[in-house]
């Protein structure tokens, strides 16, 4: 008998796909979701994700091995859609028998769902929106993610309440539909399973857990933050796209800002052909989630992180947010039977 009987019927389709105890995964961070969070989250109910990011499929390897030695509870791993190795990556995935592969990145590219599905992994892909969900169903995917603008990371521009109202009513109650971005609390998920997902994910929360390897820095910003200071990126010149980032402000961010007026100016003038443009500020980034994370560079690294960062106070176990969360979903749940 589950200690969570309602939280744990509204989530049982997504438990059992998961294979976990409670539906709810912590999502791939860069860096952050490595050996000991994907482990401690899949050993205290939830379900961790590996991120792959930019890695070698070695490298790849030798973290999914090294994460089931610390764990023999279902675990996922997150794939980028435009990694140059994608399709041996899914064969690394396939050879550790991995039972859940999540596609990020943009939509899966030709053979990548067969790939994946032929070897006997269940996919996750990401819906960024009604249409774009449906057709990921048809094109094999198992489960989607549903991902607001409130989250960590690399964001759409739509807001996950309206994600939510959009989709879930639509194929949640057909197809598994997790809800990300933005939820701190256990009262959001009963929001959400009422509406009909399966489960949710949430990586903010997770990312200052004890267990994660977060630089502690990188941890300190966390805490004094509020959900204010988690800002989108933003794009100053047409000519140079930039997908929006969320992340603590910081020099960092301010010197992304004055970098892209610089490359205009040079672009203006004619010094530079548009490619290199372009690259200059997509490579700007690169690294800088690590410089964060790891090195703790808090002022010129990218602290990656969504607007529930102001309900993160504290380094807790992974054990202990997974419990809170399941307590106050259980209790929003209760409260609300009664009225
Ligand atoms: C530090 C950080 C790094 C992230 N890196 C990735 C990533 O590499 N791949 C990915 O698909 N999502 C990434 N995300 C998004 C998370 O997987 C998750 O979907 C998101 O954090 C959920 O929203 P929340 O932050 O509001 O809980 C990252 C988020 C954070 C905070």
């Amino acid at each position: 008998m589950s200690s969570y009987p309602k939280t744990s019927a509204l989530m049982a389709r997504g438990s059992e796909f998961l294979g976990s105890e409670h539906a709810i995964m912590c999502g791939a961070m860069s860096w952050v979701s490595e050996r000991n969070l994907v482990s401690a989250i899949s050993n205290a109910g939830g379900f961790g994700v590996i991120a792959c990011g930019a890695m070698t499929p070695e490298l790849l390897d030798s973290e999914i091995a090294e994460t089931k030695k610390l764990t023999g509870k279902p675990f996922g791993v997150n794939l980028i859609t435009m990694h140059p190795d994608l399709f041996d990556l899914i064969d690394v995935c396939a050879r550790h028998e991995v039972g859940h592969v999540v596609l990020a990145g943009g939509l899966p590219p030709k053979g990548s769902v067969d790939a994946i599905k032929q070897k006997g992994a269940k996919l996750i892909a990401f819906a960024p929106m009604l249409a774009l969900g449906k057709k990921l169903l048809r094109s094999g995917a198992d489960a989607l993610v549903i991902e607001g603008m409130e989250a960590g990371g690399h964001i759409g521009p739509v807001s996950t309440s309206v994600l939510a109202q959009e989709i879930l009513p639509e194929l949640a109650a057909e197809n598994l539909v997790f809800v990300a971005g933005g939820i701190g609390r256990g009262d959001m998920i009963a929001g959400y399973l009422e509406m009909g997902a399966a489960g949710v994910q949430l990586g903010t929360r997770f990312a200052c857990a004890t267990e994660s390897i977060a630089h502690p820095d990188f941890k300190k910003a966390f805490f004094r933050a509020s959900a204010r200071d988690a800002v989108a990126s933003v794009q100053v010149d047409a000519r140079l796209p930039v997908i929006p980032v969320r992340a603590l402000k910081n020099k960092g961010t301010e010197e992304f800002t004055a970098k892209q007026r610089e490359v205009a100016a040079v672009l203006d003038r004619e010094e530079i052909a548009m490619a290199e443009a372009q690259l200059q500020i997509e490579h700007y980034w690169a690294g800088a989630l690590r410089r964060a994370v790891i090195d703790g560079d808090v002022e010129n690294g990218s602290l990656m992180a969504g607007q529930s960062v102001g309900m993160v106070k504290a380094e807790e176990p992974v054990a202990d947010i997974i419990a809170g969360l399941m307590q106050e979903s259980e209790a929003a749940l209760t409260l609300r039977n009664r009225v």
